[in-house]
């Protein structure tokens, strides 16, 4: 399939049947902190290393797409090719982490661990800038907080204000926006407390959009599935349960004219992430289909047992390789409910 020039067909070309986004934006910060947990060290040369393993590896057949961080977008293989060049010769398309990462909302006696996302004051710029060096979507993270007296007003407003402020800038700079309004998994909440700050925080997001006259039809919206917080002490809900509370909140709060709905994995594990992207698209087939591709942008959840084994054998690439190769050929499947675990 041919991206096309448009954001609309660049955005459907990202969440076509069977293809989904990795993931692999994480901050140097971030990137740092997971090669140090397998006992790695954080210096650019390694950071290039694990992410040309990826760009590399057989992918291209389930990832449409990879979003990077601004040090890779101009980093090269070991060939002296850019990454850019790799990845579009296999059909994947190089996105952008466009925020600057998150920062506490200052005022509000609920807000204190609250955060909002910096970035916009120079984006416009940005974009133009990462447009020019081969980017043809983007990323923008917000992060908000389930517990007794979060998410609030203000972080939801601030945030979705945010959000659809990113998405029209990147509009009018050719870039696909992935809009990430993310619910963390963080916290003791259960499942009606995960609906209900998601639909809060939708529809306040698509309110934010239109109010921006952002393009519905031009955007991927990256959501977290509908699941229990992290530290839930109740029954553990099956994957259909998921699927049932996800489809129905995102029936209720994302317009048909979205193309994709790409879940990050927000911290579950490899398999859940994919038995819940399958349980998902085989419960929407089961309703008649739904009017947007359900499929995935996922980071650890593609990442996790790819970095396990390089971290403890640097020299087997190739095995890490068919791994990140695995994982994504799992995700296409599961995003198309053919999963057969
Ligand atoms: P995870 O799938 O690891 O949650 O990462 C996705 C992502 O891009 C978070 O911003």
């Amino acid at each position: 399939m041919d991206p096309g020039s448009s954001i609309s067909q660049t955005a459907k070309y990202l969440c076509r049947a069977g293809y989904g986004i990795l993931a692999s934006d994480e901050s140097t910060a971030t990137m740092n902190k997971r090669l140090a947990k397998t006992g790695l060290d954080g210096s650019l040369e390694t950071r290039r290393a694990y992410r040309e393993l990826f760009y590399c590896a057989d992918i291209g057949k389930y990832i449409s797409g990879a979003i990077l961080f601004k040090e890779m977008l101009v980093q090269k293989d070991s060939t002296s090719q850019p990454f850019t060049t790799c990845l579009v010769a296999q059909g994947v398309l190089p996105g952008i982490k466009a925020d600057e990462g998150l920062e506490a909302i200052a005022s509000g006696a609920k807000s204190k661990e609250e955060t909002h996302t910096k970035g916009l004051d120079s984006l416009k710029e940005a974009c133009q800038e990462y447009r020019r060096q081969g980017a043809r979507f983007a990323k923008w993270r917000a992060a908000l907080k389930i517990s007794a007296d979060t998410p609030s007003e203000l972080a939801i407003s601030m945030n979705a204000a945010e959000l659809g402020k990113y998405a029209r800038i990147c509009q009018d700079c050719g870039l696909v926006p992935i809009v990430e309004p993310e619910i963390l998994i963080d916290g003791e909440h259960g499942m009606r407390e995960s609906s209900e700050a998601a639909e809060r925080v939708l529809v306040a997001c698509f309110q934010a959009l239109r109010e921006q006259a952002a393009d519905l039809g031009g955007m991927l919206l990256k959501p977290q599935m509908i699941i229990p917080g992290s530290e839930f002490t109740g029954p553990k809900p099956s994957s259909r349960a998921i699927a049932e509370e996800t489809l129905r909140v995102m029936r209720k709060c994302v317009p048909p004219e979205v193309p994709g709905i790409m879940f990050l994995s927000g911290g579950q594990t490899e398999v859940e992430a994919t038995a819940n992207l399958d349980a998902i698209n085989r419960l929407a087939s089961e309703q008649g289909g739904a009017p947007w591709a359900l499929t995935f942008s996922y980071g650890r959840a593609l990442q996790s047992s790819v970095l396990d084994i390089w971290s403890k054998d640097r020299s087997k690439v190739a095995e890490a390789q068919q791994m990140a190769a695995a994982l994504a050929a799992a995700n296409g499947a599961a995003s198309v409910g053919q999963w057969d675990g």
